[in-house]
């Protein structure tokens, strides 16, 4: 019984010091941040939207947008200046994915795994020469990067990698496939992970920078989607590719937590693009609500409507909390594999249950693609399952939450 009560007391200190450490908790953005959020709604508006129910329609990837937009800076945007990045804090990288996401989330899911998966993770792990030759082009929005990790066999269990990298003296041949891969045709660098030594598990797979062009890596074909149809998605297959030494990231070994790290920040990213999914269905269905009469009035003069819009904009203003949060937690040099989790797994929800809403208050309107609400609907469920199902999400904050 003592055991328990002293687990429960050190579970309430550790939340208490976590709690006080939100001394800094600030709901100020700052002018800069201001400005970026305004630039990146400016961009979504005037730039994404005019195009995106085609792109949809069309399975489309946005090249010319996502060019414009590291133009902007937006690729590369935790990245310092010295490695070509825009030097800017994760507040407003996701200030930015959200009005992004509003508009076009096939177009911040390549923005999301550019800037969180591949820039993020070079600039933290990789060496000063795979910072000068990879990092600055994809920093500046030049080239695209992908992150390779599920395969057929190893989605959520991620240390069941198929794919293998055998050292071979000088360099390791490369064999294997990967599946759903974002950005799979559009990218020239390719964050790929595969097992160098079975015998060691997950201590025994490496991360490796492979090149688009190298001789046997074979882009395969691309999935025809649900939703977020204008990202590119494919299957990536490597044949004997001769990957050089130095392409290894980290120590021998350090491939499984690589990913994990890594994918820790992504998981913020997305969890910004479902909140901003949600605030878009949001921005629609008041829009609607307003011009659509109904039995002699507007339709948000009835309660049925005006309730609705009260518990959506009451469940997006949590998540957005909740992505703030883990985003201050990144910056402030604090934990956030938890803080993260949480935001993507309650922000993929709300995405997925308010977009469903704003289609209702739509009613016939929308259920057609010309009122935008269904592609959200559409792109909303993705959110749940990239970057981790919400069920490892649970697995990840059940582990933080129970560990002595
Ligand atoms: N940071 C650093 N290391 C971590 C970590 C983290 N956040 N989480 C786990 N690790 C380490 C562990 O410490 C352990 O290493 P040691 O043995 O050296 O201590 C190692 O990783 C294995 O950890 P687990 O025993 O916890 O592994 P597990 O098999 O139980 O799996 C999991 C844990 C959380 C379920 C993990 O497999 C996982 O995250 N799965 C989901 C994978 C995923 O998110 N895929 C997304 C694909 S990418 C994508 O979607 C991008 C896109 O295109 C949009």
């Amino acid at each position: 019984m003592y055991e328990n009560l002293n687990k429960i007391s050190k579970f309430v200190i550790d939340n208490f010091v976590n709690i006080s450490n939100y001394n800094d908790m600030n709901f100020e953005l700052t002018e800069e941040q201001l400005a970026v959020k305004e630039a990146a709604r400016d961009f979504a508006q005037n730039v994404l939207k005019p195009g995106v129910i085609e792109r949809d329609n069309l399975q489309k990837f946005p090249a010319e947008e996502i060019k414009q937009l590291g133009e902007l800076g937006f690729m590369g945007m935790m990245v310092s200046p010295e490695y070509g990045g825009s030097g800017m804090d994760t507040i407003s990288y996701v200030l930015a994915m959200e009005e992004i996401s509003k508009i076009d989330a096939s177009t911040s899911v390549c923005m999301s795994v550019n800037n969180s998966l591949v820039c993020w993770g070079l600039e933290k792990y990789g060496t000063e020469e795979q910072k000068q030759k990879y990092l600055i082009p994809l920093a500046k929005g030049e080239k695209i990067g992908a992150f390779c990790l599920s395969e057929p066999e190893a989605g959520s269990d991620a240390t069941s990698q198929r794919t293998t990298a055998i050292d071979m003296g000088d360099h390791y041949l490369l064999n294997g496939t990967k599946n759903w891969i974002t950005n799979g045709s559009s990218a020239s660098t390719y964050l790929v992970i595969a097992q160098t030594n079975v015998e060691a598990g997950h201590k025994g797979i490496n991360a490796f920078i492979i090149e688009r062009g190298m001789e046997g890596f074979i882009v395969g074909a691309k999935e025809d989607k649900m939703g977020i149809r204008g990202s590119d998605t494919h299957t990536l297959l490597f044949n004997d590719v001769k990957v050089p030494k130095e392409n290894r990231i980290g120590e021998d070994g350090f491939g499984f937590n690589f990913a994990m790290k890594v994918l820790s920040g992504g998981r913020i990213g997305i969890a910004a693009q479902a909140l901003g999914i949600a605030a878009g269905g949001l921005e629609l269905a008041l829009a609607y609500s307003k011009v659509r009469s109904a039995f002699g009035k507007e339709i948000f003069k009835h309660q049925a409507i005006a309730f609705k819009l009260a518990d959506m904009a009451t469940e997006i203003d949590a998540a957005r909390l909740m992505v703030h949060r883990a985003a201050a937690d990144k910056d402030a040099g604090r934990n956030y594999d938890q803080s993260g989790a949480m935001a993507k797994l309650y922000a993929s929800k709300v995405a997925m249950e308010q977009t469903v809403e704003a289609v209702q208050i739509h009613g016939g309107y929308g259920f057609v693609k010309e009122y935008h609400v269904e592609r959200l609907m559409r792109d909303a469920k993705i959110t749940q399952i990239y970057e981790g199902t919400s069920e490892v999400q649970k697995i990840v904050i059940s582990r933080n939450i129970l560990k002595d």
